[in-house]
Formats: structure tokens, C-alpha cells, sequence
């Protein structure tokens, strides 16, 4: 009952005029511009956090369009140095032209890891849908082959390849291996990912177990308690936690402004108190901050992927004062 309730208000939700759509996700966006991710950024690094920078948009159909990122991402990274903040950035392969050009969406990708190297600041690759998998995968490979090991990508438990990706970046990177690992945003086919809310949580949990058996930097990206509630015994197993440095013997090199050996992230505007009581116990917690002019594709995104939201709708329009990032 309460599930056919959200979806029907996020069905609503979505067919409504812009300007309500961007009143309901403005907890969920930091707004069009940098100038507001930056102002975000500074109000909740009061909550011990750290932070990660998305500029909003994904597929482009043109080379040109993905100048526009690459310009808008050394921008972010001038802000980023100029305020002193604690931040990486999160970048979309292909908004850099990887499914247009793969060499020069290569060459784009370079361009912003080097000089986020040059700036001492990490670069994680988002990952999209399975058509692009492989392609990420390889482009964090042979930018570690070229010595920018200040680049990591995001795999998605849901998907049955993913032990096999650890395996492989791990015979490749050794101990600079840095994931982020998620459940996957993308609704995959069944005959390549899980697709029940169990099987996605377990092999989600077991892809945790396998990074930080292989000594790899572990970033959990979940909002679900399972999730955190596994990963946190998983680290204790392991003897590692807040302000302990990482006692793993094949760990990789304590990195910068880094956790020791792992951390929890979560999007702008979700579970909040969840993350901030993993901050209070300690544990490095990192927000993803998207920001950019395509804010309403992204918050219909949100929207659609997630209709349990209706209820944070509805609370939203209730008690308006609760409707903040
Ligand atoms: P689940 O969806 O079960 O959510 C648990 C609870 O959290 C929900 O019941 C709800 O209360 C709350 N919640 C979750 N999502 C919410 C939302 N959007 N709005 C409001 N409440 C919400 N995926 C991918 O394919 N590639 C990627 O690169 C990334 N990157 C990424 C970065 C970060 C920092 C996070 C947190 C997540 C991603 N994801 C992603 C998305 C991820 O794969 C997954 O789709 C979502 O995090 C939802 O899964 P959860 O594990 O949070 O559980």
C-alpha cells in the first residue's frame, strides 16, 4: 500500500512544471552552478565530510559537447584548490566522448587526471551501463600505466563480472587498486546481473569482502544498512576502522586525504543522520555533490529510479523545513 502510494506521487512528481521539480530535489543537487556545490561543500564539511564532484550530464552526442565537460571539470578543480576543500571529482566516461571516440575520449579522460595529479587530487570513474564496463575498466588500467595512479573507477555488484573485474584490476594495479563499490544504478538484463533486492545485496556484500581481501582501497557507496551494517563487520574482521592505520599486510599506500584503506559515500541529500552517525563514530564518510544545468534530468533520474522517494515527497511538501541537502 504505502509502495503504490510513493510510486503514484513520484509519478505525479515527475509530470510536474520544472520549477516544482527543482523545489523537491533541490536536497538532492547542489544547484546549476559551481559557485553552489562549492557553497555546499563548505556548509557540510562542518559535519566531517568529505566530498566528491559530479558535474551533472552523461551520453553526449557530439565531441564538442565533451570540451564542455573537460573545461567545466578544470574548473572544478582551480575551485576545489582555490578553497582549500576536501574533495575528488566523479566524472561520467562518456560525457568525455569515450562511446563517440574512445582514442579521444582517452585523451580527454588524460587530460583531467594529469591535472588533477598535478593538484594532488583523485579522479574516480563513474560507471555507467554494461556497454561501457570494459572500456572503463581499461581506460583506469592504462592510466595507471602511464603513472597516474590518482584514478579509480566504481563497480557494480549487481553485475555477475564484477568478482572477475576485481581479479583482473587487481593483477593489473596491485595494491593501487581504489574502487568505489555500489549496488549499480542500471537496471540490467538478467542474463548478465542479479536483479532480486537479495541477491544484489549479497553479491555486493561479497565484492566488499573480495576488495578488502586483495588489500584495496574500499569506498562503500550505499545508502542501505545492510550494506553499511556488512561492510562495517567486514572491517572489523579485518582489523580496520576509524583512526587505526590499515593493518592489512597487502595494503596499498596510505593515499591522500583518504580513509585508512576505506570509506563510506553518499549522494547529496540522502540519509543524512546515517551519515553523519558514521562520521561521529569516526569512519571517513565522502557526499557525491552533482551540480550543473542538467539538474532536471538528473533529479527525474532520482526520481524514477528510487520510487520509494514519494514518501520523502510527500514529507517535503508537509513539512518544507526538512527539505534540505
Ligand atoms: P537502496 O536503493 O536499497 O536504498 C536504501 C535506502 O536509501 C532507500 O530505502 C532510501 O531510503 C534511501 N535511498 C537510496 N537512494 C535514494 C535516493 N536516490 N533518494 C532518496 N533516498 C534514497 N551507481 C552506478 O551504477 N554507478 C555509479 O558510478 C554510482 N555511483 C554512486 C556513488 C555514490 C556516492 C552512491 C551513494 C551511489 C552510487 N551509485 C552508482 C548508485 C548505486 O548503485 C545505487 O543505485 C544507489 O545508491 C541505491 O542503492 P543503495 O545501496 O543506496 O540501496
Amino acid at each position: 500500500m504505502v509502495g503504490w502510494v510513493s510510486k503514484s506521487i513520484v509519478a505525479m512528481t515527475i509530470r510536474m512544471p520544472r520549477w516544482f521539480v527543482g523545489w523537491v530535489s533541490r536536497r538532492y543537487v547542489a544547484g546549476p552552478r559551481l559557485e553552489d556545490a562549492v557553497g555546499i561543500m563548505k556548509r557540510l564539511s562542518k559535519e566531517e565530510a568529505c566530498f566528491t564532484v559530479d558535474v551533472l550530464g552523461e551520453e553526449i552526442s557530439s565531441m564538442e559537447e565533451a570540451q564542455f565537460f573537460l573545461d567545466e571539470y578544470l574548473k572544478v578543480i582551480e575551485a576545489i584548490s582555490e578553497h582549500n576543500l576536501d574533495s575528488n571529482l566523479s566524472i561520467k566516461p562518456t560525457a568525455f566522448g569515450l562511446l563517440i571516440d574512445e582514442k579521444k575520449g582517452m585523451e580527454n579522460i588524460e587530460k583531467l587526471v594529469r591535472t588533477a595529479h598535478s593538484h594532488n587530487l583523485f579522479v574516480r570513474l563513474d560507471m555507467e551501463d554494461h556497454r561501457v564496463t570494459t572500456s572503463t575498466i581499461q581506460v583506469v588500467i592504462d592510466l595507471h600505466k602511464r603513472g597516474l595512479t590518482n584514478v579509480g573507477t566504481v563497480l557494480q555488484g549487481r553485475l555477475f563480472r564484477t568478482l572477475d573485474d576485481i581479479n583482473e584490476l587487481e593483477t593489473e594495479l596491485g595494491p593501487y587498486a581504489d574502487y568505489r563499490i555500489c549496488k549499480g544504478i542500471y537496471l540490467e538484463p538478467e542474463d548478465i546481473a542479479y536483479t532480486a533486492y537479495q541477491d544484489i545485496v549479497d553479491a555486493t556484500n561479497a565484492c566488499v569482502d573480495r576488495m578488502l581481501a586483495a588489500g584495496s582501497y574500499c569506498s562503500i557507496a550505499s545508502h542501505d544498512v545492510p550494506v553499511i551494517e556488512y561492510a562495517k563487520s567486514a572491517l572489523e574482521a579485518y582489523g580496520m576502522g576509524p583512526n587505526i592505520p590499515d593493518p592489512r599486510s597487502n595494503a596499498g599506500p596510505q593515499r591522500d586525504a583518504k580513509g585508512p584503506g576505506y570509506e563510506f559515500q553518499m549522494l547529496l541529500g540522502v540519509r543524512g543522520p546515517l551519515r553523519r552517525k558514521l562520521a561521529k563514530a569516526g569512519h571517513r564518510t565522502r557526499v557525491y555533490i552533482p551540480y550543473g544545468e542538467k539538474w532536471y534530468e538528473y533529479s527525474i533520474r532520482r526520481l524514477q529510479e528510487n520510487p520509494t522517494i514519494g514518501t520523502q515527497v510527500a514529507k517535503a511538501f508537509l513539512m518544507p523545513w526538512t527539505n534540505r541537502p
